[in-house]
């Protein structure tokens, strides 16, 4: 079928509803908003502006359905979640279409966010079956201690428009594969992937009500997650501001919490690193979603024998990049998400500029007008400076100085985030030395691309609270219990 102006051969990945209790609903008002696609302003497709009540209703069905799917063994999960692996990547290519077009994402950029995010399915799946615990031997004699994990209950996932696929699966598999049930809320700008995925769970015939998707405003949906005392975990990917509200609403009825907030990632260039390989993984940090990620690099440190060279072979690579609608033959810079994005990047510029940084390339909204932007390099930056302490969430690298090791961790450590940190060496002691030092859940060394459902990604201090990913990504949907087994070595 036709669908903003490319095609998708499975109609049945856009429900245009919301999915409750293994029924596709509208809101209750009959309202719906629409999708825009970023590239153009045009509108590709229409969702229901659910609320409260919907959302009340998509937490009863999922609670209900807790205990049967709870009941079923690890591996009974694990092949329903191999079965929505295997059908997203056989939609593949659908869904990246339909993300290229809600999202504005380079299209083989889309695709590899699929990839990504069938992994994490892959992964959990692997992992239902591992879900075990351990037997402790007794303080007292003829005593045994049990100590199981059992699924948390009926979770609620608050997902971002960066991500619209991998940051729901990334949630959504642990939490399944733990035998948890689930209530989604994809970002406002981007739920037709969420829908989409939806869809396949259905096909995956994962039982009604283990997954559920509502759509629309997002303080009502939100609040009734936070409020309502059958949610037993609350996992939220954004800002830090919106996290801290997050969990300040959850506090009352003391939800377990997984927040991914933001970050302001370094990228350091130390004297002995390898300059070619700094400035290609400083391309692959900065520039992936067009500097959209909570772990894209956000600040650039150049020690002062090497900035030069470090900032020429950057400013080559960067001229390079081709901006366009995502859909374009040879693009990898899309737009960003809106007007406020843009605005956002062009205040760090202005603040930049302002305080003495000088614009080594882009430095404008790009030709193509409305959301695109030029990649954008500033040398000459100031720890006075806006993009020292603020996310940029766009595609700007500016490059500060710096003279010492010590120095410069001390000033990238500055800051109450805590997410991605990279740096660039090829001095052993002095990697291990600095990633050490470093306070951040996540340090690339000489990578600049540090994502996958293997290791565990989270954050330190305001970054967030949990990881998402690897074995310890079960333990957000998890509790323990401990039973102590008495008389049970002794005949009585
Ligand atoms: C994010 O930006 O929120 C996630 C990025 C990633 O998974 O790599």
């Amino acid at each position: 079928m036709e669908f903003a102006g490319t095609s998708i051969k499975n109609e049945r990945l856009l429900p245009g509803a919301g999915f409750v209790g293994g029924e596709w609903r509208g809101a209750d008002s009959g309202g719906t908003v629409a999708v825009v696609n970023p590239a153009n302003g045009e509108s590709v497709g229409k969702t229901p502006m659910m609320g409260d009540a919907e959302t009340r209703r998509a937490i009863d069905a999922a609670a209900a359905a807790l205990s049967g799917w709870r009941a079923q063994t690890g591996k009974e999960r694990a092949a329903v979640l191999r079965e929505w692996h295997r059908l997203i990547l056989e939609n593949a290519e659908d869904l990246a279409r339909i993300m290229t077009a809600e999202q504005g994402k380079p299209l083989a950029e889309a695709r590899g966010e699929i990839a990504y995010g069938a992994s994490f399915v892959e992964w959990f799946a692997e992992e239902a079956k591992r879900c075990g615990g351990e037997i402790v031997p007794g303080v007292r004699r003829n005593t045994q201690i049990r100590v199981t994990r059992e699924a948390a209950g009926v979770a609620a996932m608050i997902t971002p428009w960066n991500f619209p696929v991998a940051m729901i699966t990334r949630k959504a598999a642990p939490a399944l594969a733990a035998g948890c049930t689930a209530v989604v809320k994809p970002a406002l700008l981007t739920p037709l992937c969420a829908l989409a995925l939806a869809a396949l769970a259905e096909d995956a015939k994962i039982p009604p009500g283990v997954f559920n998707v509502v759509t629309g405003d997002s303080a009502k949906i939100g609040g009734e997650m936070c409020a309502n005392p059958a949610v037993r975990v609350l996992s939220f990917t954004g800002s830090t501001e919106v996290g801290k509200k997050l969990a300040a609403a959850c506090a009352p009825t003391v939800k377990k919490l997984a927040l991914e907030l933001g970050g302001n990632a370094p990228f350091i260039v130390f004297p002995d690193a390898d300059l070619d390989l700094a400035a290609q993984q400083a391309m692959l940090c900065k520039f992936r979603n067009s500097g959209q990620t909570c772990v894209c690099a956000n600040r650039f440190y150049a020690h002062e024998s090497v900035r030069d060279s470090f900032v020429e072979k950057l400013a080559r690579e960067m001229r390079s990049l081709k901006v366009g609608d995502g859909f374009g033959e040879g693009v990898n810079q899309g737009p960003l998400i809106n007007k406020e994005a843009v605005e956002k990047v062009r205040a760090h510029i202005a603040d930049a500029t302002g305080k003495g940084a000088k614009v080594v390339v882009g430095g404008e909204a790009h030709e193509l007008g409305g959301c695109f932007f030029q990649p954008t390099l500033l040398c000459g930056m100031r720890d006075d400076m806006l993009a020292t302490r603020e996310e940029v969430f766009g595609p700007v690298a500016p490059v500060y100085d710096f003279q010492s090791e010590e120095e410069v961790v001390a000033r990238v450590n500055d800051t109450p985030y805590g997410l991605a940190a990279y740096f660039c060496t090829e001095d052993l002691g002095r990697a291990m030395r600095v990633s050490a030092s470093l306070e951040a859940g996540i340090v690339g060394v000489n990578e600049g691309i540090i994502s996958c459902e293997v290791a565990p990604f989270g954050g330190v201090k305001e970054s967030g609270i949990g990881r998402e990913g690897a074995r310890e990504g079960m333990d957000e949907y998890t509790e323990i219990k401990y039973t102590l087994i008495g008389y049970c070595g002794e005949a009585r």
